[in-house]
């Protein structure tokens, strides 16, 4: 069977991912934050939405990942389901959901199932957290395991940065992808690595990996949405936006602010039923027609 990556006729699942990475068809996947862009992504081929903790920044306008409240994610995440039904939306642990105890993670990783609609939860982790994501996927939750650069982790490493670079830190990049697939992992999520390390964890792992600053080889890529479609002031640098969307809202937003001050807009409206006493001149056209409630 072909698995083509124009717009999607039936429903993507994580087993048409895995289909798709065994015939080496790279799917496409993006953040997405509410139901209407998700239904335009899904219907421009985008295979799997990520409700990632990047809404910190880029909904909620906070500086940090970290601060992303839980209970927001889930609303986000179920938005972007009901927008693309037929999408794999991805709904990512935000810090504090999972790092304290497996009961937090197992509850945490459900509510995305029941509340958010998601059909697979993305946990940033390192071989440590091996046994608790078993716990999850034991609970009947699907995880992709999220190795590389890990946001989460930014308090101790002093910031967001790469990961890999060096042999000892590639091969616990490599470790930690083998020792998650092992946990259960359905797929694999790489941030910020040199090729060669996307190239050890292919080789040592079966699961779909997806990409995000790691080569060219990963089965899936993804990037924020932001960032490619132009409305990021700081992109990273391997980000390359395909669109200016920024402008677009600029230029939108410069001219309804020139046709209300010129008195344009509000003249298409609602007729009245019955003339106002005193005020019978001034019966305006209705927007949609006689009989319109609208
Ligand atoms: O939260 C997010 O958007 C992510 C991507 C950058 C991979 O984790």
């Amino acid at each position: 069977m072909s698995i083509s990556n124009e717009a999607p006729k039936a429903r993507t699942t994580l087993q048409t991912l895995s289909r798709m990475a065994a015939a080496g068809e790279p799917f496409a996947c993006l953040t997405c934050y509410d139901a209407t862009t998700a239904r335009f992504l899904a219907a421009g081929g985008v295979r799997v939405l990520l409700v990632g903790d990047t809404a910190a920044e880029v909904v909620l306008g906070l500086d940090r990942t970290i601060d992303m409240p839980l209970d927001v994610l889930l609303a986000l995440t179920a938005g972007v389901k009901r927008g693309a039904p037929d999408a794999v939306v991805m709904g990512d642990m935000p810090f504090m959901s999972y790092q304290a105890s497996d009961a937090d993670a197992v509850r945490n990783a459900g509510r995305f199932l029941t509340h958010g609609r998601a059909d697979i939860v993305k946990i940033e982790a390192d071989a440590g957290y091996a046994g608790r994501i078993a716990k999850v996927v034991h609970a009947g939750i699907p995880v992709c395991g999220h190795v590389g650069s890990r946001p989460q982790t930014m308090a101790l490493t002093g910031g967001y940065a790469a990961a890999g670079r060096t042999p000892e830190a590639a091969r616990r990049v490599v470790d930690d992808a083998v020792a998650l697939e092992g946990a259960g992992c359905s797929m694999l999520l790489i941030e910020a690595v040199p090729p060669e390390v996307t190239a050890m964890v292919l080789a040592k792992t079966s699961v779909p990996l997806i990409g995000i600053g790691a080569g060219t080889a990963c089965h899936g890529q993804v990037l924020v949405l932001q960032d490619l479609v132009g409305m990021s002031a700081r992109p990273p640098r391997f980000a390359e936006p395909v669109a200016d969307l920024g402008s677009g809202f600029t230029a939108a937003a410069r001219e309804w602010v020139k046709r209300v001050s010129e008195r344009q807009i509000g003249g298409e409206t609602y007729a009245m039923k019955a003339p106002v006493a005193g005020n019978e001149g001034a019966r305006q056209k209705s927007r949609t027609g006689p009989g319109s409630t609208l």
